[in-house]
């Protein structure tokens, strides 16, 4: 496979949702716990999220002073040495993401540590690549305002050599990755709750494709885990 082999791992309500005030309520705990314990099982050289998950689990709307900046005026992928075994990819068209540390500072072994990937699109602003580079941030160009994802995943591949990633969210991210077709196995940790109406579904603007089931198993307070692959 010339790209990494994406795992979707997700909380979802029992209706199917991922994001949404479900997520923080008491009766999602067991889930939540379940799912970091499952992360940390698979074997897998790092994560991708999409810009407002990062945003909410790490850089909490942090955002460098880019007048102190020069600029970068190429569109080429920067891939400075310090190869990792486990990285952060963040799926940022426009370069919104402030980074203290060119790595993920968390104390969850299934996070912390994992070096940081920007995936831009074109539609960046030339002061945040300075900005990037000082910090020793990679990063690659996958399109012109919107990522293309199957461009973004043979990079990973061809500049990292990153074999297998857990795509975890939110919605918005998940359903480009489908409509691109690049799930090839999908991790369900269902809680026992349904979501509010405007909360959103794990593949926005998702397409129906078939699916197998490989594994599931029950855990304690009604938390069930559902493990499918592409058929
Ligand atoms: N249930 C779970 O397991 C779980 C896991 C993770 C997150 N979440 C929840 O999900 C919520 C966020 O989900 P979300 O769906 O609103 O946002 P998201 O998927 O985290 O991020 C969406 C943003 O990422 C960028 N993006 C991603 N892929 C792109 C592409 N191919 N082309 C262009 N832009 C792309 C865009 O950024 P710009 O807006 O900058 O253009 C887009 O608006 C979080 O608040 C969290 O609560 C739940």
């Amino acid at each position: 496979m010339d790209r990494p082999y994406i795992i979707c791992h997700m909380v979802t309500s029992v209706d199917g949702k991922v994001t949404g005030d479900f997520l923080y309520m008491p009766r999602c705990e067991a889930a939540t716990q379940v799912y970091y314990d499952i992360n940390r099982s698979y074997k897998s050289n790092g994560f991708i999220c999409g810009r407002v998950t990062m945003e909410s689990s790490f850089t909490e709307g942090w955002y460098p002073d880019l007048e102190g900046y020069g600029t970068v005026n190429t569109r080429e992928d920067f891939i400075p040495p310090n190869a990792s075994d486990f990285y952060a990819v963040c799926f940022d068209p426009k370069g919104k993401l402030g980074w203290k540390e060119n790595k993920i500072i968390d104390d969850d072994p299934g996070y912390g540590g994992a070096r940081i990937i920007e995936v831009l699109t074109n539609n960046v602003d030339n002061r945040y690549l300075a900005y990037l580079r000082e910090k020793e941030i990679p990063y690659i160009f996958a399109g012109e305002t919107e990522i293309d994802v199957l461009i973004a995943l043979s990079k990973l591949k061809q500049h990292f050599g990153i074999d297998a990633l857990l795509l975890e969210g939110g919605s918005i991210v998940n359903g480009y990755f489908e409509r691109a077709d690049a799930i090839d196995e999908i991790s369900l940790v269902v809680a026992p709750l349904s979501a509010d109406k405007n909360d959103k579904p794990l593949f926005m603007d998702g397409k129906a494709i078939a699916l197998e089931l490989k594994d599931i198993k029950q855990y304690n307070e009604g938390v069930v885990w559902m493990n499918y692959r592409r058929k």
